[in-house]
Formats: C-alpha cells, structure tokens, sequence
C-alpha cells in the first residue's frame, strides 16, 4: 500500500479562513439551487398541485428504486439569463429496478414546461451521456413545447431531440416516454421516437395540432381527447403501448419496462471499496479563497481516492503536475492534477506519457484542474512550450478512455484545454464553488488589453487618458471575473453542475458506474503527430 501522508493542519488560521470562504460561496450555491426546486414559484406549484399532479422532481423520485440516490445534472442551467434557473427541466442519473438511467423531466410549473434555449442544451447534454455511457433513457414528459418566443433559438437545433432518440435506439439503447400532459407539437416525436411509451388517462395530450389549429386549418370541429387522449392512443392509433390510469400507475408501469429490458453493464459491480483513510470533510479547507496560492492536491485525492492509496507516476518529474494511479469507489483511475498551477514543457511531456499510458491499460482518467496555464516567456517558448502543450492536448484529445474532470480552483486559458475541458468531451464535468475559468485570469487579461490600446493609440501619435484606461481595467476586470465563477459557467451548461467538494468522492463514484455500462478500449496508437 502507498497511502498518502497529510500534512493538512486542521488546527490552523489558514485552514480555518479556506473552510469559512468556502462554506460561505455554498451558502450562495444552496440559494442558487433552491430556485431550481422552486421552478415556476408557488402560485404554479399550487395550481399544479390543485390538479392532481406530482412535480418534476416528486415523479423522479417515485421513479427510482427506494434509497438510491439521484444524480442531478445541470441544475442551474440558465443561470444569469432571463430564463427561471434549472431551465423548466430536471435531467439526472438514477437507479430504476437495478438499472442505471438517464432521467428527464420537464418542470411544467415553469412556462408551461416549455424548452426555451438552455432546456434545450440541457435536453441535449443529457442526451449526449444518455449516448457515451449506454444509459437507457426515461422521458417524463409534459411540455409546452417550444418557448415560443424564443423559438428562432431553439427550432432549428431543437431537432436534434428526436434525431438522438432514435439514434439511442439505434444505437440499442433503450428509450422510455412517460406522458403526464402535454406532449403536442414537436413535443409529440418524444413518444413518436420512444421505444416505450405510457400515458396517463385523461392527463397526456399527444397531438401534432390541437383543436384550434385543426379547426383553422381543416374547419373540422374536435377535443383534446379524441385528437390525443391516452385512451385513443392505446385503443386507436397505437402510439401508446401502455395506459396508465394515474401519475403512479404510469410510474409503477414504467419501472415495470425498466425491469423487463434486459439491459446488461458492459462491467461488474467492482467488489472491494475502500473509503479514503483521510476525511472528505477536510476538502473544505485545503483550496485559498485566493486562487493565487497554490495548494498540494494530493490532500484532495487522498480524501476521494480509496484507502488514500496513490502510486505516483514520475514524481520528481515535472514537478507541476502530479499524476498517478488509484482506486476510486473500486474503479482504476489515472490521475493528473495541477500542483503549481503553471504546465511547463516536462509536465505536458509527463501528461502526453501518462495519458498514453492509461490508453494502454483501459484506465479512465481523472483531471483535477488548478492552471493558469501553459508557460510563456522567452526561455519557455525557446524551449519549446507550445510543441509540448500541442502533444499535452493532442493526447487529451485522442484519448479514448473515459474522462472526467473537476475544477477545483483555477482553470485558465489553454490549461483548461489539456486538462481535459468541456470542449475536450469528458464524459462527466463538475466545478466545485470557488473555481475559475476564462481565458486568462482578469487582471492579465484587462493589463493585455489596457497595454495593446496604449500601443495603438502611440502608433497613431494620439495621447494616452490614463483615468479613462484605469476605469476601463477596473471595469473589464470585473466583467472577466463575473464571467469566469461556476455559477455562470454552470448556467451555459459548460459544466455538469458545481458540486461541493465534501461530495467529489460520491459523484466521481456514480459517474463511473455509469461509465461501466458501456463498454471501453483505449487508444493502442491512433493519435496525431506527436511534435516531438
Ligand atoms: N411558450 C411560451 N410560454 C408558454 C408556452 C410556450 N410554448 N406554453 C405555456 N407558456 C406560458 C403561458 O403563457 C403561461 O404564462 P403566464 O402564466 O405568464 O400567463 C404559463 O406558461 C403557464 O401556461 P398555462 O397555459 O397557464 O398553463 P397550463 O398548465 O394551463 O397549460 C399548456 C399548459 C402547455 C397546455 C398550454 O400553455 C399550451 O397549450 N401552450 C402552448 C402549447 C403549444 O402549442 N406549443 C407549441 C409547440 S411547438
């Protein structure tokens, strides 16, 4: 065994300061989160609830086998837009009669439950792990459809719902739609494109035009029930294979598709699990409020990895990066986590090796993120900086084993690229609250652009207005810093969710279970040219 030592001072002021910044930036996130649950306020969740209908979130739960935890994805989707935060939808990972599913429910108190813009991409990302990770797919449906004022956002990409459908089933992935309402429209290709759907008597409405658009466009006179009823669609059309006759028998019949898919893990269950030997509760206080300070992450993974046990790889090399191998909930991981923040020529050279090493053994990969960035100057890009950070981020991007991805403190510029970032698609990736992430931090980035108008107001010999350019930085910087907090990343889905750190160990957990449903291999050869 190589447990890892702490030489984490609980007892200390520094200590102390980390934990009570960071426990104040959840309180923030707590709030931020409860607006999800809220959806649409309380005159909505009444009236919903005054006709008899379980919230989004209530129908999950009676979906999942009893005590399992769900996973929730993306729950502050839209966060900073003018749409209600969590996007009128709820998309998670949870255990339905012993199978791992991909959970989607719209939140009908909001707008209807209609997808304007960031539902849509939340609908999409789920979709997307749906795919990467074999998970069979539960619709909960009941929608409005399009937002319709923002329909120019959302028609034309919006037809990527129904292509993933049939494509997850083409792919032999199960597809389940569950119709509590409305389903018209677009809306009524989610139980079109379903393997399996279930609708509720006198509650799902399944047409491609309702009443009125019928009688405008043929004059014919008709209702909701005859044109898309539950009972029409399972006695007349055949589009609903079951008939519910409330929200519960929907859900006890959808649990009942569930068991009868024969839907198989490509992976056993790993069979021992140890917790680490050190406390995750300590994961408070190790990350400074300011990010500027670096801290040693092997005290985080010796708080999520199994028994703390962790063998190094390359050690006294590359000394910014730290890489090695451990257990996590029982799966093997590969690890690399930013110790110094800066990647040099020796850490993305030890990264490019280590990657291809876990490529070699099937090994996932975990990255935890706190960069700045690759280095610059002049004794870096002689050594040649840019040629090791281009084989960094070539075996990123062409490694084929799982990868996730946790920013735990600062993820900058093309540091966030080589560490495996959103556009690298890993198949999980999770912020913890006090993480950053933009292109470079926000006083270089306002220096950078207070030092090349500087420039160009010398070349054209015009006067330089000092106070107008202090004003300027001050105002830049905090643009920059707005834009680079989890909260407003989260909110453009460029994330999974923020998680709290105390929960790293959970999540990472059942994040590769459910990456053990599909089957892997990694990349023997097959990556770009190395520049050597
Ligand atoms: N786009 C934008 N807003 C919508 C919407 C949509 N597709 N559907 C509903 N809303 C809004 C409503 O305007 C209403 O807003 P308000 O409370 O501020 O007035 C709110 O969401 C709730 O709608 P309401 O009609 O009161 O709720 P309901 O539960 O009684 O009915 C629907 C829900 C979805 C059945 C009904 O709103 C409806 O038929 N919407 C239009 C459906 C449609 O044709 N969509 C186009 C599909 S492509």
């Amino acid at each position: 065994m190589t447990v890892l030592a702490s030489a984490l001072d609980t007892r200390s002021d520094d200590y102390a300061a980390h934990r009570a910044a960071l426990l104040g930036k959840l309180a923030a996130l707590d709030t931020e989160h409860a607006k999800a649950l809220a959806g649409g306020g309380e005159k909505y969740v009444q009236r919903h609830r005054g006709r008899g209908k379980l919230l989004a979130r209530e129908r999950i739960e009676l979906l999942l086998d009893p005590d399992t935890p769900f996973l929730e994805l993306s729950p502050l989707a839209a966060w900073g837009s003018d749409y209600t935060v969590g996007a009128s939808l709820v998309t998670g990972i949870g255990v339905v009669e012993g199978v791992e599913c991909l959970i989607t429910a719209n939140d009908p108190t909001v707008r209807g439950g209609a997808s304007n813009p960031w539902s849509l991409k939340k609908a999409l990302r789920a979709n997307e792990i749906a795919f990467a990770n074999r998970l069979p797919c539960i619709s909960l449906v009941e929608s409005g459809g399009a937002d319709l004022p923002s329909q120019k956002e959302i028609f034309i990409p919006g037809g990527g719902i129904f292509r993933d459908l049939t494509r997850l089933s083409a792919a032999g992935i199960p597809t389940v739609a569950v119709v509590f309402g409305n389903s018209t429209a677009g809306g009524a290709y989610i139980p079109g494109m379903s393997d399996h759907v279930i609708m509720v008597k006198e509650r799902a409405k399944v047409f491609l035009g309702g009443p009125p658009l019928v009688k405008m466009a043929t004059g014919e006179e008709s209702d909701d029930e005859s044109l898309g009823g539950a009972g029409m669609h399972a006695r007349t059309s055949g589009l609903a294979d079951y008939f519910a006759v409330d929200e519960q028998d929907a859900i006890r019949q959808a649990r009942r598709v569930v068991a009868r898919l024969n839907h198989r893990k490509a992976y056993r269950d790993p069979a021992a699990v140890e917790p680490p030997a050190h406390d995750p509760d300590e994961l408070l206080g190790i990350v400074p409020d300011d990010l500027k300070i670096p801290f040693d992450p092997r005290e985080v993974i010796a708080r999520i990895v199994d028994g703390s046990d962790f063998d190094e790889f390359k050690p006294l090399y590359g000394a910014s990066l730290v890489t090695g191998w451990a257990r996590l909930h029982g799966y093997p991981v590969g690890i690399l986590a930013n110790a110094r923040g800066v990647l040099f020529s020796a850490e993305s050279q030890k990264a490019a090796q280590f990657i291809q090493l876990a490529n070699q053994r099937d090994i996932p990969l975990l990255f935890l993120h706190n960069t700045t960035g690759y280095m610059v100057g002049k004794e870096y890009e002689q050594g040649g900086i840019i040629k090791h950070g281009s084989m960094m981020i070539n075996a990123v991007s062409n490694s084929r084993v799982p990868h996730l991805s946790v920013l735990m403190g600062a993820s900058y510029g093309a540091g966030h690229y080589g560490m495996c970032g959103r556009a690298y698609d890993p198949r999980f990736l999770f912020a913890w609250p006090g993480a950053k992430s933009a292109v470079m931090g926000p006083q270089q980035l306002a220096g950078v652009l207070s030092i090349v108008a500087r420039q160009s107001a010398a070349a054209k010999g015009q006067p330089y207005d000092d106070d107008a350019d202090a004003a300027l930085r001050a105002m830049v910087e905090q643009q920059i810093e707005s834009e680079s907090l989890p909260m407003f990343l989260s909110g453009r889905l460029y994330d999974d969710g923020v998680i709290d750190p105390r929960d790293t160990r959970t999540v990472l957990g059942i994040c590769l279970s459910a990456i053990h449903t599909a089957p892997y291999e990694g990349a023997r050869g097959g990556f770009g040219v190395f520049r050597m």
